[in-house]
């Protein structure tokens, strides 16, 4: 099982949701990696806000990078999250197929199923959104970490 994780800059809610996913994951069989649909923030990383609270539990983002998501990511990833429907209408825009469409998924519909809620941004926010966007994301991976292993 391969699961990509994906916002706008790849540097505030998908390095999170990359974080606590593999915090929940305890089995190399799964690969988590996450990108973003603008590449504004290319090799940066992780928002300091968001290395803050993934520190203050428990969990080092600090070896991510932010990357641009590539159509080859259809390929390479079985299950593709979007944060928030602008993010899912951008992967949607460049899938060629409607296999490439079936991956994409909205991630808080694992915690609020088919409600199709948006991961606020919290890029121009204050902390206090930081820790609501980390809340929010730690119960829908404890869903996808539940079901898949
Ligand atoms: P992210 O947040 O999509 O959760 O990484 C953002 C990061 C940067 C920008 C917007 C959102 N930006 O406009 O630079």
């Amino acid at each position: 099982m391969r699961i990509l994780m994906v916002c706008l800059g790849n540097i505030c809610r998908s390095p999170l949701a990359e974080g606590i996913l593999r915090s929940k994951i305890l089995t190399d069989a799964v690969t988590i990696d996450s990108a973003g649909t603008s590449g504004l923030h290319e090799g940066e990383l992780p928002d300091p806000r968001s290395i803050a609270v993934a520190k203050s539990n428990g969990i080092d983002i600090t070896d991510q990078r932010s990357r641009k998501f590539k159509v080859a990511d259809f390929d390479n990833f079985d299950l593709i999250y979007a944060m928030d429907q602008s993010n899912y209408q951008n992967i949607l825009d460049i899938a060629r197929n409607s296999d490439d469409e079936c991956k994409v998924k909205m991630i808080l519909n694992e915690s609020n199923p088919e409600e199709n809620l948006n991961v606020p941004d919290p890029y121009y926010g204050g902390d206090k959104g930081f820790d609501n966007v980390f809340r929010m994301l730690d119960e829908a991976c404890d869903n996808i970490a539940s079901k898949i292993q």
